[in-house]
């Protein structure tokens, strides 16, 4: 039941933009459509977010950071993704596990066996019905969010070598699962990238049986 999107890509990709664009022209159709985003999307994901993106906590273990993204993420499945894909919604969740098995398995270097496994019982093995990835080159991503106004994180610290990792962690996951994953360009025009990832959206809505999904209201 439902359909679960989730949207993927390095740092300034523009990726809360085009999905919260997506969002828009969903429920424009009809279609019951719900936003969220990690990690947060619940009160407390959000004060998870709060302790992972604090200045002063430069000092976090990577297990650490791990156990909290899952935590959050564990909450927001339960509390809201679960609930609104059992009632036939389509859910666009701004990152989800895939953005652990990159940033703290490619990025880090963490052993990606055990993230999948404490991804599986965070999630209680919940995975995305589509994954769309916003791929750009890791320098490009970084100079964006410097003068996109965006502000500065703890997470924006690390070298641009560890952003190259995490691209080449994305490129990986996408090719291993090609079914679930599509990737764009995210230099493109942005109206276009909008354009683009819409059509391939509802395309892939109309093939859905009708009992996957509250149906349209204009259908
Ligand atoms: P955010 O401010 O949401 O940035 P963005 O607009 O790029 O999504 O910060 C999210 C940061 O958290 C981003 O640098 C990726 C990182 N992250 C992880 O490292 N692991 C995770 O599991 C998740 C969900 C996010």
């Amino acid at each position: 039941m439902g359909f679960l999107i989730t949207f993927e890509g390095p740092d300034g990709s523009g990726k809360s933009t085009q999905i919260k664009r997506l969002y828009e022209r969903l429920q424009t159709q009809g279609y019951d459509a719900y936003l969220t985003r990690e990690p947060g999307g619940t009160a407390i994901s959000e004060e998870i977010r709060g302790l992972l993106h604090d200045l002063n906590h430069r000092e976090m273990a990577p297990r650490a950071e791990i156990l909290l993204y899952s935590a959050a993420r564990a909450q927001l499945v339960q509390q809201v993704i679960r609930p609104h894909l059992a009632a036939g919604g389509i859910v666009l969740c701004d990152r989800y596990y895939d953005s652990t098995l990159a940033y703290q398995g490619y990025g880090h270097g963490l052993d990606l066996d055990t993230l999948r496994r404490i991804t599986e019982f965070a999630t209680e093995g919940l995975r995305p019905d589509l994954t769309l990835l916003l791929d750009l080159d890791a320098a490009a991503g970084l100079a964006r969010r410097q003068t996109g106004g965006v502000e500065w994180n703890r997470l924006d610290d690390y070298a641009l070598a560890f952003h190259q990792r995490v691209r080449a962690g994305y490129l990986a996951l996408a090719a291993a699962e090609p079914q679930r994953w599509v990737t764009f360009d995210a230099l493109q025009d942005k109206a276009e990238l909008a354009a683009g990832i819409q059509q391939l959206v509802l395309a892939r809505l109309a093939q859905l049986p009708a009992a996957a999904l509250t149906q349209p209201q204009s259908a």
